[in-house]
């Protein structure tokens, strides 16, 4: 999604502006622009594509206001070009948005009756020109937004300059997130504190309906009546934002390594290492013994994490589990018995699908808890209860991180709940906290496997399409492992229960399609083996993902056969993970694809 900077400051702005509006490229953008305010006087310059051309446009024509907004664009309406980046302005004002004006059409359409002339074709410029309007009509800056905000349908996040207006700028949130942050004789407005971290540790989070008055030595935040509200003020931990490659050649190759790390800072927040049990690190307004069904909401990565959580939840405790992808639960009004247990699974917290599930759930009277990495977020903020994952800041469009630690905390949810429910003896249960302990160094085992990989990747890259099969928890990775190597390498990967290889995909199977096979040897490792025998009847040709015990037994001529350090059933789809992420990186490494931020693809979609 669009990335949004503001500062209200004391020397020349627009370099800064740029810096942090750097540290938003992960979200994903296709152009960019900045607008300063010198002496009263509005001007802009934006660019197409990345910042580094709008860096040459800079250093062409040099901006040397001291206040100023800045944007990085991903576009939902109008082409990626500079004629529709942002900033947005007319001859009173500048404006950045994130997200989508939803009635744009019906406001444009009025104002044009009135005679007002477009340039683009961006709801943007529609909100530029109602206050650029509503200023005309004699309303002063701050009395125009304010008149303006409430016509508004949509999600989006806005920031706003004025000419003539040397100490103002104005900030507006509602359903796109957006921080204030407080500085020294400054202050800043950021789509997230990551942009703003540079310039300070003292960020408070707008609410969705809130708009703020920003001025140099004063934030004057508003709710959507125009009441004065205050936020809280978090002080923000600079370690939290070291987003830097380390020694990496891409963010996501970090972000996959990390996680022997993370998964380990995860896990020792829900269990405790001495007694082998699952502890909460928080407390629950429900008994799980009393849950007859639980229903889980998320999207992409985030669903997949879920849809494995699914065979958890009902196997070790026995309850009931309905999951959805959020852009459908969130239309689909389904009825729920009040007092079930919602879960909703997100890396960023603020993906508008799943948010909308977590307000109608809770509408509905669902004990809602979310697991999000960001604890600040608005799905944290709006949930009864917040189940961290502490997989740190992931940049990588391509979720890796964060997934292994979602399912460490889904994992554990689960664990609990089987003890709660009496579904699992405590004998039981410290078998299964000893696998999941035994998790991190499998995973750094797992990494071991990176050359082989890597070889493999080069194979791979000359496909036009993949299949990925699995079955029970593998199944779910098999959908993951086809989502990631589609999301950053362009080719086109599918993932299919492995039992359903005869009811169709079957017919696609030829020697130009690698079948990758997720199997560890488990209960089902064998029926996944007659798959795999159908596969290379047909001269399929097959990477199988497996352990030792798996490779032994499977008796087949393999492309390839990753063999993963033998692990616990129940945690083998966490440790499976790495094979599948590693070959989705490797393969679009090999093609020369932007790895970390992957074409049309944002970090968080926070429209719908
Ligand atoms: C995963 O690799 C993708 N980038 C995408 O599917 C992502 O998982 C999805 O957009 C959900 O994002 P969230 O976890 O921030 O809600």
């Amino acid at each position: 999604m669009c990335g949004i900077v503001g500062i209200v400051g004391k020397e020349p702005v627009a370099g800064q502006i740029v810096e942090a509006l750097r540290r938003l490229e992960y979200r994903g953008y296709d152009s960019a622009g900045v607008a300063t305010l010198e002496n009263g006087r509005l001007d802009r310059r934006r660019a197409e594509g990345k910042l580094r051309n709008l860096e040459v446009k800079l250093s062409q024509a040099p901006l040397s206001g001291i206040v100023g907004i800045g944007h990085t664009r991903w576009a939902t309406h109008g082409k990626p070009n500079e004629t529709n980046a942002h900033p947005h302005a007319t001859d009173r004002l500048a404006v950045v948005h994130n997200g989508i004006i939803e009635n744009f059409r019906e406001l444009k359409a009025a104002l044009e009756a009135k005679g007002i002339r477009f340039e683009t074709e961006t709801d943007t410029e529609v909100v530029a020109q109602l206050v650029t309007y509503e200023m005309r009509q004699g309303r002063p800056p701050i009395e125009a937004v304010a008149v303006t905000l409430p016509r508004l349908r949509g999600a989006f996040a806005l920031g706003f300059l004025f000419a003539g207006e040397d100490d103002l700028m104005i900030g507006a949130r509602h359903g796109a997130p957006l921080a204030i942050g407080y500085g020294d004789g400054e202050t800043y407005l950021g789509s997230d504190a990551l942009a703003l971290a540079p310039f300070t540790d003292e960020i408070a989070y707008l609410e969705d309906g809130d708009w703020a008055i920003l001025r140099h030595r004063s934030v004057d935040i508003r709710d959507e009546r125009g009441q004065p509200v205050q936020r809280p003020r978090h002080k923000i931990l600079s370690g939290s934002f070291l987003a830097d490659k380390g020694n990496y050649r891409h963010f996501m190759a970090k972000e996959i390594h990390e996680q022997p790390e993370v998964v380990g800072r995860t896990l020792a927040h829900y269990v405790n290492f001495a007694s082998g049990r699952v502890e909460l690190p928080f407390e629950l307004p429900f008994d799980f013994k009393d849950l007859k069904r639980v229903s889980i909401s998320a999207c992409g990565t985030a669903y997949l994490a879920g849809l494995v959580s699914k065979y958890w939840f009902e196997r070790l405790a026995r309850v009931p589990v309905e999951i959805d992808v959020a852009s459908e639960f969130r239309y689909r009004e389904a009825p729920m018995e009040p007092g079930g247990l919602a879960l909703f699974v997100s890396q960023s917290g603020e993906t508008a699908d799943t948010l909308a599930s977590l307000r109608y759930a809770g509408a509905e009277g669902q004990h809602t808890v979310s697991v999000v990495n960001v604890p600040t977020s608005t799905m944290a903020r709006e949930s009864a209860v917040i189940a961290p994952t502490l997989a740190g800041v992931e940049v990588g469009v391509a979720s890796t991180k964060a997934f292994t630690c979602q399912l460490t905390v889904l994992l554990c949810l689960a664990i609990a709940a089987g003890r709660a429910r009496g579904t699992l003896t405590a004998e039981e249960e410290k078998t299964l906290v000893d696998a999941l302990i035994g998790v991190p160094g499998l995973m750094s085992e797992a990494m071991k496997r990176e050359h082989q990989i890597e070889i493999l990747a080069r194979e791979i890259s000359k496909a036009k399409d993949v299949l990925y099969l699995g079955r029970g928890t593998s199944y779910p990775l098999a959908l993951e492992g086809a989502l990631k190597l589609k999301e950053i390498s362009y080719i086109h990967a599918e993932g299919y229960a492995a039992g359903e290889l005869k009811h169709g995909p079957i017919a696609l199977i030829d020697e130009t399609m690698p079948v990758i096979v997720i199997a560890p040897h488990d209960g089902v490792f064998e029926k996944t083996v007659s798959n795999m025998q159908e596969v290379a009847a047909r001269g399929g040709r097959i990477v199988l993902i497996t352990d030792e015990k798996g490779a032994l037994e499977t008796g087949l001529e393999t492309m390839a056969t990753i063999v993963m350090p033998s692990a616990h059933p129940v945690v083998a789809p966490i440790v499976h993970s790495v094979p599948i992420q590693l070959l989705a990186y490797h393969t679009a490494v090999f093609m020369g694809k932007d790895v970390d931020q992957p074409r049309n693809l944002a970090k968080s979609v926070t429209v719908e």
